[in-house]
C-alpha cells in the first residue's frame, strides 16, 4: 500500500502526462506520441488509485474484477469498431461517463457520510446534485447521439412546439428538487425525481438537433461527459478525477465552440438544444430542388484532365473514409508530383465522421503534412486550380449552404471546389450526404461526375497514371 503523499505525487504526474497527451493530440505529427502520454497517464492513476488506502481487502477482488471486465469489452469494442463508426462509440463512451456520475452521486448520497460541519455537507449535497444532473443529461443525450449516429432514430430534428419552454420548466423544476433535496433530511426522492427529469432533458436536447449538426452535439457531449466526471471527483474526493474531467470538460467546450465556428453555428444554442430555428431549416423555408443534368466523366478522361492540370487540389470526405481510398490517392498525389503538379488537400473541418478524420487518414497513408491544408487556408485558392478531385465528399462541397438560405446547411462554411476550372465529383451515385441535402454541385456546367466505389475508380486512376 502507497502512503498518501505519494499517492498525490502520483496523481501530480499522472494529470502532467494527461495535459502532455492533450498537448500532443493537437497536431499530426505528435498525436502518437499524445496517445502514448495519454496510455502512461492511465496506468499510473490506476495503479496509484489500486495501492491507496481507499483499496482494501475486498476491494481488491472487485476491483480487478471490474478492471478485467471493463478491459476486455473496450478492447473487443476498440479493435472492432470501424474507423468511419468511431464517433457512435465516443457517444456510447460517454454515456458510460454520464452514467457512472449518476451512480456515484445516488451511492455518494446513500453513504451517509459524517461532516465537520453544516457548511461542508451543503457542499457536498450541491455536488452530489449537480453531478447527478449533468451525469443524467449527458447519459440519455449521448445514447440518442448513438441512435442518430447509426441512423436508428431519425436524424431529423425533432421540433416539440414551445420546446424552449418545455426545457426551461425542467429546468426550473429540477432548481426546486435541488431547493428540497438540500433542505430536506435524506432527501433521495427529490433527487431521484430530478435524475429522472434530467434523463428527458438529455433526450429532448439531442433530438431537437439535426443530423449535420451532430459533430458539435458528440463534442458538447463530451465536454459535458468531462464535467460530470469532474463532479464525480469532488463527490469521492479524488483530486485526479477533478484535473482530469476538467480537462475533459475543457477541451470539449474548446472543440465544440471550434466546430460551432466552422460551421456557423451558435454555441448557446447547440447547449440549449437545437439552433433557435423552428424547422429543419434555419430560415424555415423549403430548401431550393437543384435542376438540371449531370456530366458524367470517364477514368481515362479524368486522368487526362490531371495530366495536363499545373494545379490540383483533392478534396476528400466521408467516402473516401469508407473505400478506405486513402492509400491510392496518397500514391496519385506522388505521381502526380513526380511530373511537377502542384498537388494539395483541403480539408474541411466536418469532412468524415469525426474530427481530424481526413487528417488521420491521409497520416496514415503517409502523404506530406504540408500538403494538407485546413479549409481557411485553401479556400481562395480554388479560382486558380485547374481540377479539384473530389473524393466522397458531399455535404461539405454543397454550395447551398452558400446560396440557398432555406437550406438546412444554410450558413455552413464549404469547400468553394466549384470556382476551379473543372471539378470531378466522385461518388457512387446520386445520394445525399449525411445533412440528407441535395447538392447542385452535381449539376454544374464545370462539374464531371466520377460514377462508382472511391476505392475502385482511384485504383483505376492510378493504374492508368502509371500507364
Ligand atoms: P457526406 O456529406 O457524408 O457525403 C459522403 C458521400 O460519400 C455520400 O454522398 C456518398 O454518396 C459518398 N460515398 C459513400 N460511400 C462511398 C464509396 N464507397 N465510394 C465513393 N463515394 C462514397 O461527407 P462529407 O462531405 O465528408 O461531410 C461530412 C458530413 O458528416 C457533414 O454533414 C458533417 O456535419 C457530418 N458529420 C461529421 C462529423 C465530424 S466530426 N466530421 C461527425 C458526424 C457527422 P454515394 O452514396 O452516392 O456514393
Amino acid at each position: 500500500m502507497i502512503s498518501n503523499n505519494l499517492l498525490t505525487v502520483a496523481y501530480i504526474v499522472a494529470s502532467a502526462f494527461f495535459i502532455l497527451s492533450l498537448g500532443g493530440l493537437s497536431n499530426p505529427e505528435t498525436s502518437r506520441r499524445g496517445n502514448l502520454f495519454g496510455i502512461i497517464g492511465m496506468i499510473i492513476a490506476v495503479a496509484a488509485t489500486a495501492f491507496s488506502a481507499q483499496v482494501s481487502g475486498t476491494g481488491y477482488g472487485i476491483l480487478v474484477a471490474t478492471l478485467v471486465i471493463g478491459s476486455i469489452i473496450g478492447a473487443v469494442l476498440a479493435a472492432r469498431v470501424a474507423m468511419t463508426s468511431m464517433p457512435e462509440l465516443v457517444a456510447v463512451l460517454h454515456s458510460f461517463v454520464g452514467l457512472a456520475a449518476v451512480l456515484v452521486g445516488i451511492a455518494s448520497h446513500l453513504e451517509h457520510k459524517t461532516f465537520a460541519s453544516p457548511t461542508e455537507k451543503t457542499i457536498h449535497e450541491i455536488e452530489v446534485f449537480i453531478g447527478v444532473f449533468i451525469g443524467a443529461i449527458t447519459f440519455t443525450g449521448s445514447i440518442i447521439a448513438f441512435g442518430k449516429l447509426r441512423a436508428i432514430i431519425s436524424s431529423k430534428p425533432l421540433m416539440l412546439p414551445a420546446r424552449h419552454w418545455l426545457n426551461l420548466i425542467m429546468i426550473l423544476v429540477c432548481v426546486f428538487l435541488g431547493y428540497q433535496f438540500l433542505t430536506a433530511e435524506n432527501a433521495l426522492t427529490p433527487l431521484l425525481i430530478m435524475t429522472g427529469i434530467a434523463a428527458v432533458l438529455g433526450v429532448h436536447l439531442v433530438m431537437a438537433i439535426g443530423g449535420g449538426d451532430m459533430p458539435v452535439v458528440v463534442s458538447m457531449l463530451n465536454s459535458y461527459s468531462g464535467w460530470a466526471a469532474a463532479a464525480a471527483g469532488f463527490m469521492l474526493s479524488n483530486d485526479l478525477l477533478i484535473v482530469t474531467g476538467a480537462l475533459v470538460g475543457s477541451s470539449g467546450a474548446i472543440l465544440s465552440a471550434i466546430m460551432c465556428k466552422a460551421m456557423n453555428r451558435s454555441f448557446i444554442s447547440v447547449i440549449a438544444g437545437g439552433f433557435g430555428t423552428d424547422s429543419s431549416s434555419p430560415s424555415g423555408q423549403t430548401p431550393q430542388e437543384p435542376q438540371g443534368e449531370v456530366t458524367p466523366i470517364s477514368v481515362e478522361e479524368t486522368v487526362h484532365l490531371l495530366k495536363s492540370a499545373r494545379h490540383v487540389i483533392i478534396v476528400p470526405g466521408y467516402g473516401m473514409a469508407v473505400a478506405q481510398a486513402q492509400h491510392a490517392v496518397a500514391e496519385i498525389t506522388k505521381k502526380l508530383r513526380e511530373r511537377k503538379i502542384e498537388v494539395r488537400f483541403g480539408i474541411h473541418p466536418v469532412a468524415g465522421r469525426l474530427p481530424g478524420h481526413m487528417n488521420v487518414l491521409l497520416a496514415e497513408a503517409k502523404v506530406p503534412y504540408d500538403i494538407v491544408l485546413e479549409m481557411d487556408e485553401i479556400n481562395e485558392d480554388f479560382p486558380e486550380t485547374d481540377v479539384v478531385l473530389v473524393i466522397g465528399a458531399n455535404d461539405t462541397v454543397n454550395p447551398s449552404a452558400l446560396d440557398d438560405p432555406s437550406s438546412p446547411i444554410a450558413g455552413m462554411p464549404v469547400l468553394e471546389v466549384w470556382k476551379a476550372a473543372f471539378t470531378i465529383v466522385m461518388k457512387r451515385g446520386m445520394a445525399s450526404g449525411y445533412a440528407g441535402v441535395e447538392n447542385p454541385l452535381f449539376f454544374k456546367e464545370n462539374t464531371r461526375m466520377l460514377f462508382g466505389d472511391a476505392k475502385k475508380n482511384v485504383d483505376a486512376i492510378l493504374a492508368e497514371l502509371i500507364r
